[in-house]
């Protein structure tokens, strides 16, 4: 039988952690990761760039791959390029938005963060979700690209140092002691939740949208009438797809979230 695939795409590894979300719930499900190294990091891009980038990303490997489902797995583009996603494509196209609605209703001071790129902190999607589901909520925004780099880091050498992570979230805490809640509005940042909890053991939420993303994935891949349950997931080889070599990441750290993986190049002009 024809094993069914998923695209799954960001500007590096940070939509690992959304792969991994979607193969824990389908393991037999066969993913394409593309990490888009040639354009990262797409959080301080203007936003025609990312809308541009994203549609030519989507154009030239749907048509190659013929994924089932294509995941945008990544904030900054998908609150940006999503509309412009699912014009070009007849393929479901599944975007990662900061999850405010989920963290508004599990905070119980009201006092909630959200982290993410410095492109998603000012998008005009990111303040209208604040408007519809956390209007009641004191929300601070906190956009950090050094963030992004120290993710890609750790899977590029097995480890970060948390004191420099700890660094990067320090601005978020200090004016808000009563702070429960932090949304991490970045598909990096899931990669560094160890580091998180480590450093400020007083939050009782670190909410991200991963296992959202892999439950609606599931379902669009029912509807398709895609039978998951019956392929042998011990056979499968993902593939993870870089636009450019500039970064090399251990072998062990791709498998914790793609499993077994074979790597490739996409080139694009
Ligand atoms: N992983 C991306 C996100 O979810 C952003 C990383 C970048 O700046 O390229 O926002």
């Amino acid at each position: 039988m024809v094993v069914p695939s998923v695209l799954v795409l960001d500007s590096g590894v940070g939509g690992l952690s959304i792969t991994g979300e979607i193969l824990t719930r389908c393991p037999a499900l066969h993913i394409d990761y593309i990490a888009d190294l040639a354009a990262f990091p797409y959080g301080t891009k203007p936003e025609m760039q990312i809308v541009e980038r994203i549609t030519q990303l989507i154009e030239h490997a749907s048509g190659t791959l013929r994924p089932a489902v294509i995941v945008i797995a990544c904030n900054t583009a998908s609150t940006v390029a999503l509309t412009a996603a699912r014009k070009i494509t007849a393929i479901p196209v599944v975007g990662v938005v900061p999850a405010i609605k989920p963290a508004a209703k599990l905070s119980k001071t009201g006092v909630i963060g959200i982290l993410a790129t410095e492109g998603t902190v000012n998008r005009t999607y990111t303040h209208n979700l604040i408007k519809e589901f956390a209007r009641d909520s004191t929300v601070i925004l906190h956009g950090s690209a050094k963030l992004v780099e120290l993710a890609e880091e750790k899977l590029q050498h097995g480890s970060v140092n948390p004191r420099l992570v700890r660094q990067e979230l320090l601005p978020l805490f200090t004016h808000n002691p009563h702070m429960d809640t932090v949304v991490l509005a970045c598909t990096h940042f899931p990669l560094l939740k160890d580091e998180f909890i480590q450093n400020f053991p007083e939050i009782r939420f670190w909410v991200d949208s991963g296992s959202a993303i892999a439950s609606r994935v599931e379902s669009l891949l029912n509807a398709q009438g895609l039978d998951i349950a019956n392929v042998n997931s011990a056979l499968q080889l993902n593939t993870f797809f870089v636009t450019s070599p500039q970064a090399r990441y251990t072998q062990a750290s791709l498998e914790r979230y793609l499993g077994r993986f074979r790597e490739d190049f996409i080139f694009l002009v």
